[in-house]
């Protein structure tokens, strides 16, 4: 049986799917779902066939496969019985090169993979990559990475444990490079955020049946097909056996500078804070859509577009989430095209903060950005740099500015507007030009794919 990779809510029960989830690591076509994680960054040092006997081993035993994410969640639902360590493993082409694999079988259309974060970061087109210079990251993420080991569990302590354990077998073969942790930081209403104090996580591309049913859906879909996410494993003949491309970005954030930038920008723009920081996010913090309302109430909706504003009176369009997700009004280009660059948000954040976030960080706190697709110049670094990076998206002539979120173009002043909606006439004289910005910093990263179950489990074929 061939899945038909242009499939939208698949039901994961059905027979048809069971070999291809059965075959898929997990967190790739729904979140794991679990408060807290660790991310072991790895550069291999044994030779192939010893770091391979370890994977193998290490797969057999722990990894999580889609379908047993799907039906731990079924039984979480029936019985509170939580599901087990959720594991998952990550290959970078310089990995797949290192135990003898040649990275050149991955056929992404423009080689993003093939060379890696840092190589692309040299891409010099018409939209030039803006990444900060390899030199400014940390240093343990300026060198070779091989692989990435994901643990995530609801216990803390679990994690901890688990992560140490893992961390001494597999000094055997690799060299521990990071080991990031991250977690699910709440407000007070128990509802994720990330450290400027925003609702996350609310609009993803959704595969299955169950997720889709729980959204609201009359003016934006939420449902994506199955080839968004999936892509062939070059190395594993069975039928139906898909990994992922995925990428991992630590990014910092200056919680001290992002408060004090909005303190002044709501000065200079005559609004109040809360407008300020929306027109940055596009989401006030509680999650409600600032082209649907002027204030915080409505919370995390996801049932909306932009088709109402459409010359950006109430939602900038240089807010985050409207650089991230033009929902139908990309201009020059088809629904289908723009839909085609989703990619499916994993993130958690890392670094501890003060109860209540009284504190005010200037570093040491972030997200462990992550997304799956199936083609990550086509996805990821088409919104980076076309889109978040880009003064002049989506606004052609008249500059937009780059993202005043996560732009990494310091010196694009964005348009920003000193009312809500079209009270007030001429729009074009309420437009101030100011640089909002510079608050979030990447601190390192790479490109990896998340193999197959059957290919990690087989990579060394003669061991018993
Ligand atoms: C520290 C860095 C970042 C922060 C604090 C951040 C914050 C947020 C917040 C608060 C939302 C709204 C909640 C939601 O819709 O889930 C959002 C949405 C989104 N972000 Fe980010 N983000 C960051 C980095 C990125 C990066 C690097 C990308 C991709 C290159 C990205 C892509 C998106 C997308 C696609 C959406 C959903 C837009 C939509 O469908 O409406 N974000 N982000």
């Amino acid at each position: 049986m061939t899945i038909d990779l242009t499939k939208t809510g698949i039901d994961p029960f059905d027979l048809i799917y069971k070999q291809m989830l059965n075959q898929l690591q997990g967190n790739i076509l729904k979140p794991h779902g679990r408060d807290y994680s660790s991310h072991i960054i790895l550069r291999f040092t044994a030779e192939a066939r010893a770091t391979k006997e370890w994977i193998q081993n290490f797969a057999r035993a722990q990894l999580s496969s889609a379908l047993q994410q799907v039906e731990e969640a079924k039984s979480f639902r029936e019985t509170q019985q939580p599901g087990q360590m959720f594991v998952s493993i990550f290959l970078s082409a310089s990995g797949y090169e290192h135990l003898g694999f040649d990275p050149g079988k991955f056929d992404e259309e423009n080689d993003t993979f093939r060379l890696g974060m840092k190589k692309r970061r040299r891409v010099n087109t018409f939209f030039p990559n803006k990444d900060p210079r390899v030199e400014q990251w940390e240093e343990v993420y300026r060198g070779s990475i091989h692989a990435l080991i994901m643990l995530a569990d609801d216990s803390a302590e679990a994690v901890r444990a688990a992560t140490e354990s893992i961390a001494a077998s597999v000094s055997t073969v690799a060299q521990i490079l990071a080991i990031e942790r991250g977690y699910v930081l709440r407000n007070s209403e128990k509802e994720p955020i990330e450290h400027f104090g925003y609702v996350d996580g609310l609009s993803n591309p959704r595969f299955l049946k169950g997720d889709l049913e729980l959204e609201e859906r009359q003016t934006w879909d939420p449902s994506a097909p199955l080839g968004q996410v999936l892509a062939p494993d070059p190395f594993n003949t069975a039928p139906d056996a898909f990994g992922s491309y995925f990428v991992f970005r630590k990014l910092e954030q200056n919680v001290h500078g992002f408060n004090l930038g909005i303190r002044e920008l709501s000065a200079r723009l005559r609004v109040d804070e809360a407008l300020a920081g929306a027109m940055v996010v596009g989401r006030f913090r509680d999650g409600t859509p600032l082209t649907l309302e002027p204030q915080a109430g409505l919370g995390a909706v996801n049932d909306f577009n932009y088709r109402n504003d459409k010359d950006a009176l109430k939602c900038p369009f240089h807010a985050h989430i409207r650089k991230a997700n033009q929902r139908g009004e990309t201009p020059l280009t088809s629904e289908e095209s723009e839909r085609s660059r989703r990619i499916a948000r994993r993130g958690v954040v890392y670094g501890e903060r003060a109860p209540g976030l009284t504190d005010e960080p200037e570093g040491g706190v972030g997200l462990l950005f992550m997304c799956y697709q199936a083609d990550i110049g086509h996805q990821f670094e088409f919104l980076q740099r076309v889109w978040f990076d880009n003064p002049r998206f989506p606004e052609i002539l008249s500059e937009t500015g780059d993202c005043p979120l996560i732009g990494q173009d310091g010196d694009e002043p964005q348009r920003w507007r000193t009312k809500w909606g079209d009270e007030g006439g001429d729009e074009d004289a309420e437009r101030l030009r100011i640089n909002f910005g510079d608050w979030i910093r990447l601190k390192g990263g790479e490109y990896f794919f998340a193999p197959s179950v059957g290919f990690l489990q087989n990579i060394v074929a003669d061991l018993p």
